[in-house]
C-alpha cells in the first residue's frame, strides 16, 4: 500500500476530487465506487466545483455505493441515497440511471447481493473505489468479525458504529442493520483510495497498516490489494511507527 500524509482534509479532498475528475475525463463510462460519511465530503465538493467550472462532465460515469441502511425508506433524510443525492449527484450532471445502491429493504439478501455483483461486473468492474475507515477498522459496513466477508450481505452494526453515526439521527432511532458490499467485493476494485482524517481514526489506521491482516480489522485486508493508496492527515497518521 502507498501511504500519503497531506496537510489536512481540504488538501486530501482536492487531490482525490481531482483524481476522480481525471478518471471521468479520461475514460468513457468510468466506474466509480463511492462512500458516505463525513470523510468523502471534501472530495465531493472538489468534484462539484470542477464540474461547475466546466472542467469535467460526469454524464457517462457509472457509480456504485458501498452500503445502505436497512429499515429506512429510500427517500428518508438519513438514507445514503439521499446523502449522495444532496452531497454530490444533484450538483453534477451524472445520470440517475447510472447511480447504483444496494437495497437495504430487500426481503432477499442473496438475490440483492447477486444483483449488485452482476451490475458491477457488467459495468466492467470498479475502476476507482473511495473508502473511509471506521474507528473500529471497518470498511463499508464490514464490522470486525471472525472471517473476511465476500459478496454484499446484511450486517448488524456494532456499538462503535452506532455511537459514531447516531449523531446524524436526531428524530428517529439509528438503524441497527445495513446492507454492505463485502470485503471481497471491495478488493475487486482495480484501484482503491482510502482516506482517514482526525485523531479518532489513528488507532484504526495503525491496525490497518501495521497490524496483521485479520478480519478483526477489516481494513487490514487492503494490505493484500495491489493498487491501494491511503491518504492521511497528520492526526490520523500520529500512531504510525514510520
Ligand atoms: P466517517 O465514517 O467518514 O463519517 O468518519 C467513515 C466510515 O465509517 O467508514
Amino acid at each position: 500500500m502507498n501511504i500519503l500524509i497531506l496537510r489536512n482534509e481540504a488538501e486530501i479532498g482536492q487531490v482525490l476530487g481531482d483524481l476522480f475528475c481525471a478518471l471521468a475525463r479520461e475514460k468513457k463510462n468510468a466506474v466509480l465506487g463511492l462512500a458516505t460519511g463525513s470523510t468523502p465530503l471534501p472530495s465531493y465538493r472538489r468534484m462539484i466545483s470542477r464540474y461547475k467550472a466546466g472542467d469535467v462532465s460526469f454524464k457517462d460515469v457509472i457509480t456504485f455505493n458501498l452500503d445502505e441502511y436497512c429499515g429506512l425508506p429510500a427517500d428518508h433524510k438519513n438514507s445514503y441515497r439521499t446523502f449522495m443525492r444532496q452531497e454530490l449527484f444533484e450538483q453534477i450532471d451524472i445520470l440517475h440511471k447510472n447511480t447504483h445502491f444496494l437495497d437495504g429493504n430487500t426481503n432477499d439478501e442473496r438475490a440483492e447481493s447477486e444483483r449488485f455483483r452482476r451490475l458491477i461486473e457488467n459495468a466492467g468492474g470498479i475502476d476507482l473505489q473511495l473508502l473511509g475507515i471506521g474507528r473500529n477498522g471497518h470498511i463499508g459496513f464490514n464490522e470486525p468479525s471472525d472471517a473476511f466477508t465476500q459478496e454484499a450481505y446484511r450486517t448488524a452494526l456494532t456499538e462503535s458504529t452506532i455511537a459514531a453515526n447516531s449523531v446524524y439521527f436526531d428524530d428517529c432511532p439509528m438503524p441497527r442493520y445495513a446492507m454492505t458490499m463485502g470485503v471481497g467485493s471491495i478488493l475487486r476494485a482495480k484501484r482503491i483510495v482510502l482516506v482517514a482524517t482526525g485523531e479518532a481514526k489513528a488507532e484504526a489506521v495503525k491496525a490497518m497498516l501495521e497490524g496483521e491482516v485479520t478480519p478483526g480489522c477489516p481494513a487490514s485486508a487492503l494490505q493484500n490489494h495491489p493498487n491501494t493508496t491511503v491518504y492521511l492527515d497528520p492526526a490520523a497518521a500520529a500512531l504510525l511507527s514510520v
